[in-house]
């Protein structure tokens, strides 16, 4: 109907194209009758040319239409979700849909495995024994009807088109394109059946968006995209020049899971689980404001039923729930590494993109998709960027394994930290919000948390 080397003309002058030309463009690529050369050059082409927010929703909408859509009829309320586009140290999910649904909003979440710096809620969900994050669309629909949520893997049934364009993209320094990666992040996300999403978009050294304007750009387009498709949003812009909470590393990331949800934890995880917690409750109709989410939130922490959701979760997906309970009796890696401060005076900066490398090496992490991780490992990590440290304080334990070679990761670690002898600033854990539905006066929330939490 089309001629494809037309449609990349078109794209190369900066034409929009139509839904019509966009399905042709998909539906050929999924079926593969376009070959690789052709859909390269069309990626170069938005690359360059960019996409109008009503093409990258026709562009969506088609590489969603390319695999199975769930339609989780049976499930009642409005359907919430949260999705990150990755750090380092970031385990919010995992804390966060307990809380969520034990407030009554059903989550259909369905995450990734981590990919070079970056971790995956999988993984860290799969360093509990026996979790199972491979259900079938039928269990996973099952397990939200009777416990009201579950965590699962993406299947190859979902918008296949993004993994045949993902790994052109990824040859063709093509990657960074905004239509690009909000199709890619969106076709997935409504292939779940969410009505509606939080967003978070994170910025700095050790994020996929490097900088606050790019990731701004992406979390408009992501709200925006969402909106075509009628599904309400809020997109938050979080920090990520220093790692999230004190714990990279998948069993480490789920004790501090366990520590969150028993009311404890750092202080920077915890306000962001209960600010997107206070949000998912708002956007699934539960809580009048944000405000009073919060309120929500740390009861269903104090009160104990989020951490039994959470062990709810577990038991449904095969886990064992009683390592869940008795944290302390799970393995240990075999050794242990203590680094201290040689001198006195401030943290100044801590490296999140090389401590997310660092937890790589270790075997925490992959760097191809077929690496094989070990759950034990990780690296711990004791002051934020602001901090006073004296003279020999201990700043990081690296917990590894036989075969890991330390001389020189050891340098690598120790230079992710930096200590001024002048003060240095906190860092501000949260930009912005973008919203339609409603003002978000993030300060104000925070200091809600705050005096809620104590
Ligand atoms: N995450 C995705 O799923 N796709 C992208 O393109 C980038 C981040």
């Amino acid at each position: 109907m089309f001629n494809t080397c037309d449609l990349i003309g078109k794209k190369r002058d900066g034409i929009s194209l139509s839904k019509e030309e966009i399905d042709f463009l998909i539906e050929g690529i999924t079926d593969k009758s376009i070959p690789d050369y052709q859909v390269t050059a069309w990626l170069m082409a938005v690359y360059f040319r960019g996409m109008s927010y009503e093409e990258t929703n026709f562009l969506t909408k088609a590489m969603l239409n390319s695999g199975e859509v769930l339609q989780l009829k049976s499930i009642k309320g409005t359907t919430i979700d949260k999705h990150s586009t990755g750090g380092v140290g970031d385990k919010v999910s995992l804390p966060l849909v307990p809380i969520v649904a034990s407030l009554g909003v059903p989550i259909p979440m369905i995450s990734g495995r981590g990919l070079g710096h970056t971790g995956g809620t999988l993984d860290k969900l799969e360093s509990i024994p026996g979790f199972n994050v491979n259900l079938s669309a039928a269990q996973f629909e099952s397990m939200i009807a009777k416990i009201g949520c579950s965590m699962i893997g993406q299947t190859k049934e979902i918008a296949p088109a993004d993994k045949i364009l993902y790994s052109l993209r990824d040859v063709t320094a093509t990657t960074s394109s905004i239509p690009l990666i909000t199709s890619s992040i969106m076709s997935k996300k409504l292939a779940e059946g969410s009505d509606g999403f939080v967003f978070d978009v994170k910025f700095g050294h050790g994020a996929f968006m490097k900088e606050l304007k790019s990731a701004t750009e992406l979390a408009n387009s992501l709200v925006q995209t969402a909106e075509l498709s009628n599904n309400t949003s809020i997109a938050y812009l979080t920090n990520m020049d220093q790692p999230l909470g004190f714990k990279i590393g998948n069993w480490l990331e789920i004790e501090e899971t366990i520590d969150i949800l028993k009311g404890k934890g750092p202080r920077d995880l915890q306000i962001i689980t209960y600010l997107f917690s206070a949000t998912m409750a708002y956007l699934g109709k539960k809580v009048d404001s944000i405000e009073e989410g919060v309120i929500c939130s740390v009861e269903a922490v104090k009160s104990g039923k989020a951490f039994e959701k959470f062990l709810e979760i577990v038991t449904e997906q095969g886990g064992d729930a009683l390592v869940v309970q008795n944290p302390e009796t799970y393995p240990r890696a075999a050794h242990l590494l203590e680094i201290s401060a040689d001198s006195a005076g401030y943290m100044a900066s801590i490296n999140s993109l090389e401590l997310g490398l660092a937890n790589v090496a270790l075997g925490g992490g992959r760097l191809k998709t077929s690496d094989l991780i070990d759950p034990c490992v990780g690296i711990e990590i004791f002051h934020k960027v602001g901090e006073r440290v004296e003279d020999g304080d201990l700043i990081a334990k690296v917990y590894y394994n036989d075969g890991v070679e330390m001389g020189e990761l050891k340098g690598r670690i120790e230079r992710a930290f930096s200590i001024s002898s002048s003060p240095c600033d906190p860092l501000e854990l949260i930009d912005s919000a973008i919203s339609k539905n409603c003002d978000i006066d993030i300060q104000k929330l925070i200091s809600t948390i705050e005096r809620e939490v104590l």
